[in-house]
């Protein structure tokens, strides 16, 4: 795994706080070079750029910056902008201990979970950042209204600490919607509702590894399982994957007690895996006594022909637990996602989540099962197909006009985002870094790699680009990817 020394999207300001926004900028400028976030060296973006990013005035920017200079933590040449300082002088003269203060320590878990690469969008996205759905799309009114409703009434009995098991209509809501979309077998009782796939991972995670277990996880691969299996004490095994499918190891030297995939979609390559290759992992789940985890997080865009039905559906009995998501089909923030476990498992499951505080709102599950029962969910959705469909042809049309010479898309026929690959040597960390600068968000492939192994390129969301931006943003881009200024 590559190093971070892009984590400029970190920096989170509170514009309701009372403490003044140049003072958020600097404190949390200086809080990543302290605790090494932000490398030495590393370019800060243009105060234009900056301003720009974190929705400020650029006054607001330079009395951050112009701080962060004068305390010693940047260092500025005329003309040719921001350094962070060598972090080694600032500890040598004390600026850490001053500025840190002494805390008590944090766990080895914590501290692992603290220095893993997080890669998170800002307000008003930048093109190209990855895995972010329309919203302007969204029927916000009809959400609205229903949630309103939801909100308004104790009828429903939604506003106490019952039905942590997943408000009912929803996991019949979602139990339907999968059997039908997704080949799932599954009815409602095996549905358990969580904030997002990200807490299904670590629930899941804490419920089924202990220390030292091995854990087969895709490499590349994504990076908050890769997190959430290590925080539970994984080892990870190498799972290679490449644009010609998954490699399994036949005999890895250790049982796996798990096995992460992304077959719909792979995370972040985008291929689809293929039905031989789905019964060949199966076959050594069972052989190994593994659980499988299916983290179906973007199956639903498929643009050519349908979804492929999900690997839980597959075989009777087969040991795997499905995880799915609303982050892409609505939007993120809803933070509802679900995990799909065996019956034997669900009643444990719920437990084990209970005491993890990872369910989500009840008025939220309540305002969803409406929504989807109601049939606004899979209109929304079809929609949102046709749109996207739309955009991934205008950006394959304009990636082959204007960066074709750096980059080949792996054109896939899934999700809201591309993979491209480096067709030439390519530093893709700095030049993400020059990219952020000119208003571009791009999430370096080098990111997603097990150590050692990593590619070179960039994935890239299409799916929040109105075409008229697209265009624009490809021009940007082939100028940072030409050398030009
Ligand atoms: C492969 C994969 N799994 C899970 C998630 C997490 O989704 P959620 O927003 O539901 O936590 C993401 C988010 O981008 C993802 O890319």
């Amino acid at each position: 795994m590559a190093d971070t020394n892009y984590p400029l999207d970190l920096l989170r300001l509170d514009k309701s706080s009372a403490e003044p926004l140049h003072l958020q900028i600097r404190n949390g400028l200086r809080a990543m070079i302290l605790d090494g976030r932000l490398k030495s060296r590393t370019r800060v973006p243009s105060i234009r750029n900056l301003a720009r990013t974190l929705q400020v005035s650029r006054n607001t920017v330079v009395s951050a910056i112009d701080q962060l200079v004068a305390e010693g933590y940047l260092e500025s040449r005329p003309g040719a902008g921001c350094w962070v300082t060598d972090t080694h002088a600032l500890s040598s003269v004390g600026i850490r201990a001053r500025a840190g203060g002494s805390m008590p320590s944090l766990s080895t878990r914590g501290d692992l979970m603290s220095r893993q690469a997080l890669i998170q969008g800002q307000p008003h996205q930048a093109a190209f950042h990855p895995g972010v759905p329309e919203t302007e799309s969204f029927p916000f009114k009809v959400w609205g209204r229903i949630l309103k409703r939801k909100s308004a009434s104790s009828g429903d009995d939604l506003f106490g600490y019952h039905t942590i098991a997943g408000l009912y209509d929803l996991r019949v809501a979602i139990a339907e919607y999968l059997t039908v979309s997704r080949g799932l077998n599954c009815v409602a009782d095996q549905i358990v509702p969580t904030t997002g796939a990200q807490a299904a991972l670590d629930f899941l995670a804490r419920m089924l590894i202990d220390e030292q277990d091995a854990v087969m996880m895709e490499n590349p691969g994504f990076l908050g399982a890769r997190s959430a299996f290590l925080a539970a004490g994984a080892r990870l095994v190498e799972l290679p994957v490449d644009e010609c499918g998954w490699h399994p190891v036949q005999r890895p030297p250790n049982h796996p007690k798990l096995i992460y995939l992304t077959p719909s979609c792979q995370h972040p390559l985008g291929m689809t895996m293929p039905l031989e290759q789905r019964l060949e992992i199966l076959e050594i789940a069972r052989r190994d006594e593994a659980w499988i985890i299916e983290d179906d997080y973007d199956g639903e865009y498929n643009f050519f022909g349908d979804p492929v039905p999900a690997m839980q559906g597959l075989v009777e009995d087969a040991p795997v637990i499905y995880v799915g998501t609303f982050s892409k089909v609505l939007f993120p923030s809803l933070r509802i996602g679900y995990a799909v476990v065996p019956p034997d498992l669900a009643k444990k499951a719920r437990a084990v989540l209970s005491f993890t505080g990872q369910h989500p709102s009840l008025v939220l599950q309540a305002t969803l099962a409406e929504f989807m029962s109601a049939g606004h969910f899979s209109r929304h959705l079809n929609r949102m197909r046709r749109l996207y469909a739309r955009r991934r042809k205008a950006f394959l049309e304009f990636c082959d006009t204007y960066v074709s010479e750096w980059l080949k898309p792996l054109d896939e026929r899934t999700g809201i985002q591309i993979a491209c690959k480096a067709v030439v040597p390519m530093d893709d960390l700095g030049i993400a870094a020059q990219a952020a600068d000119r208003g571009l968000s791009l999430v370096p492939l080098s990111y997603y790699g097990l150590a050692g192994s990593a590619k070179s390129g960039f994935v890239m969301g299409y799916a929040a680009v109105p075409e008229d931006k697209m265009e624009e943003a490809f021009k940007t881009l082939r100028s940072v990817l030409s050398g030009e200024v």
